[in-house]
């Protein structure tokens, strides 16, 4: 089986470090030896594929690589008696996709450790829908819920709302009867917004104060913030009092422009959210959430479905700000 051949979508770094992207025919034994190989159905599209896609070192050290940080499929060989082939499966985060061969590839092979059995009521498909992405805004809305933010306690602003985690963030909150505030560069994107349960639309210049005051106007009961910077520091010095601010991406900036006055005057908290190492009972609950409770009603209509020809042209998208929901690739069969 050693010598089966796969195709994969591969990048390479040129002597001039461009980094070239093609679909290339690999073998098994060129994947990890790793407990478990499982045949990938459908992968899907975060930024941080796009990072490992044009060559970002933070993500991805070694080229060639093939990235895709999410896959779900059927397991083909085991060596763990946690699964046995024909086991439907979902595989993300961990190293998967970063210095790991990912999802954009038809086979990978992992340890088991990373594996969790696809939950009752959500496709492969369909968990692909939400990959990492929808992962991380379920997790980010149990840490607000935990945090005691309840749907009476007033608007929940969500930025990045038209991107993989803000869409789903938004669609989860307003199923749970939360008034949610979209953040979104793009005018022409607000009906969508709206469709996904988003009460009210303001662009990015809106929620970003320039006046450098350290505490402004409580207008927030808490924040699921997926692009960092001054639009979050912004957020944070904006929330009322108790109010509770997630944080998992870095899209604007990784910095934080704040003075410590939101959380000693307002006890604000902020909440760091990582789906990467989330550990396995989490993971199991938040996917199990994702499938029952929190499974979104409109998911087709936050999704774009390519193949590995058509993954560049997507992930173009995404560098030039012009993608929407989520990108999930089906792989061949
Ligand atoms: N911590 C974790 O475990 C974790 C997990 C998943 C993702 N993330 C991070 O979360 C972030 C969002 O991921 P994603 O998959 O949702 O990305 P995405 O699909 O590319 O969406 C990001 C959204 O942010 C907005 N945006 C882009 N550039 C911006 C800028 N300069 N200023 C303000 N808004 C900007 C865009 O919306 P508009 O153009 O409509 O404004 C875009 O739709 C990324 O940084 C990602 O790495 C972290």
């Amino acid at each position: 089986m050693s010598s089966q051949t796969f195709q994969a979508l591969v990048v390479s770094e040129s002597e001039d470090k461009q980094y070239i992207r093609e679909i290339k025919t690999k073998t098994l034994a060129e994947l990890p030896e790793d407990e478990v190989l499982v045949r990938v159905r459908y992968s899907s599209l975060n930024y941080k594929d796009v990072l490992s896609a044009i060559g970002n070192k933070g993500v991805t050290k070694r080229y060639p690589h093939t990235p895709g940080i999410d896959a779900a499929g059927v397991v083909a060989e085991s060596q763990s008696p946690d699964f046995q082939p024909g086991d439907e499966v979902i595989v993300t985060s961990y190293d998967l996709g970063m210095n790991t061969p990912g999802g954009f590839g038809e086979f990978i092979r992992v340890p088991a450790a990373w594996v969790v059995k696809r939950p009752e009521g959500l496709s492969l498909r369909e968990s692909m829908i939400y990959g990492t992405a929808g992962f991380t805004a379920a997790l980010s809305v149990l840490r607000l819920m935990a945090g005691g933010v309840q749907a009476d306690r007033g608007k929940i602003l969500v930025s990045g709302a038209t991107g993989g985690v803000g869409s789903v963030a938004v669609s989860i909150l307003a199923q749970e009867g939360y008034q949610v505030t979209a953040v979104s560069g793009r005018k022409e994107t607000w009906e969508y917004l709206q469709e996904l349960g988003a009460r009210e639309m303001i662009s990015t210049e809106e929620a970003t104060d320039t006046s450098g005051r350290p505490l402004l106007s409580d207008r927030w009961a808490g924040s699921i913030d997926t692009v960092g910077g001054p639009l979050l520091a912004t957020t944070i010095r904006s929330v009322s009092y108790g109010g509770v601010v997630t944080c998992c991406g870095n899209v604007a900036s990784p910095d934080l422009p704040l003075t410590v006055y939101p959380f000693i005057l307002r006890g604000v908290t902020l909440i760091g959210i990582d789906s990467q190492n989330c550990p396995m009972p989490t993971r199991v609950q938040v996917w199990q959430k994702l499938a029952q409770k929190w499974k979104v009603p409109h998911l087709e209509r936050i999704t774009t479905e390519t193949d590995l020809d058509g993954l560049n042209e997507q992930i173009d998208l995404i560098l030039k700000r012009q993608h929407r929901g989520r990108t999930i690739i089906k792989l061949p069969q």
